[in-house]
């Protein structure tokens, strides 16, 4: 196996693929932030069983980040995503810095933007997130030329809207989603759980308990998606380091709120504080 490459500059990225594709290889791509763990693992594991050639990008995009949020603290071991990297055969790791993306402060003029589906669950508390989202994972698109890209169905959200902008600007890619990876407790593994204190972590398993209990209501035969709210809501205050952005039931596809009897394929999501940490967690419910 070829030894790992880490490369910042996406013009010599972009070349490497340009040959890649002129030889018939595929590509596949699995955009990260870094500081990968399990659930990004088994996305890169899957991409290297499904493509000849792995491009993996470790870059955290500061235009997704809303002025007050964690960018500074966003956790980063450019060392240790390398060994993961190079454990499971990826060939590239795309580590620019910003400059490397964005230029020169003030010379980037240009941003993608999903409309609708971008103002609901996370979008109405993160207004510009995904514009910044949308934005990178274009670019990374453009420079890895990857036939498949790989996104985690934790964040349910993200991976609707890129399907969206996919499907809108005919993007010549595939869009796999992949499960979410827990911890054996049942807590989804995300790199914010790095800031969860003894106390905090404990008290975060409200939000697996609680959908997991709304997906049990669901399979006896609840279809009240009012009541599964509150449910979900009641059990969620029961846990006093917890705050709650939202719970939502919405439309698989459309993110649009469900309310009354739920008669299609259901996105039960929600984003709860704990302590100063903010953290997602959801499932899907087929019809
Ligand atoms: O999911 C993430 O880690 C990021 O939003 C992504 C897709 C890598 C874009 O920066």
């Amino acid at each position: 196996m070829a030894e790992i490459k880490r490369i910042s500059d996406p013009a010599e990225v972009q070349a490497i693929a340009r040959q890649w594709k002129k030889e018939g290889l595929s590509i596949g791509i699995v955009p990260t932030m870094g500081y990968l763990h399990d659930g990004h693992r088994s996305l890169i594991h899957r991409a290297c069983a499904e493509n000849d050639r792995v491009i993996v990008s470790d870059f955290v995009n500061p235009i997704q980040f809303g002025p007050t949020e964690d960018l500074d603290k966003y956790p980063r071991d450019i060392e240790a995503d390398t060994k993961l990297c190079s454990e499971e055969g990826v060939d590239i790791i795309f580590n620019p810095a910003p400059e490397d993306m964005y230029g020169a402060e003030g010379s980037f003029l240009t941003s993608v933007a999903v409309d609708k589906i971008t103002k609901v669950l996370c979008g109405k508390t993160r207004p510009t997130h995904f514009q910044g989202v949308c934005t990178v994972v274009n670019k990374l698109f453009n420079i890895s030329k990857a036939d498949r890209g790989y996104f985690g169905q934790k964040d349910a959200q993200q991976l609707a809207v890129i399907r969206k902008m996919v499907k809108d600007l005919n993007i010549d890619i595939e869009i796999i989603g992949c499960p979410i990876i827990r911890e054996e407790d049942g807590l989804a593994k995300s790199s914010r759980n790095k800031y969860l204190s003894a106390e905090e972590r404990q008290a975060a398993l409200v939000l697996s308990r609680s959908l997991r209990n709304a997906r049990k209501a669901l399979e006896e035969g609840e279809r009240d998606a009012d009541k599964l709210r509150e449910a979900i809501t009641a059990e969620i205050k029961t846990e006093p380091l917890s705050d709650i952005d939202y719970v939502s039931v919405v439309d698989a596809e459309t993110l649009e709120d469900v309310s009354g009897k739920i008669q299609r394929s259901i996105l039960v999501a929600l984003a709860v504080k704990i302590g100063n940490t903010r953290l997602i967690d959801n499932f899907s419910f087929e019809l």
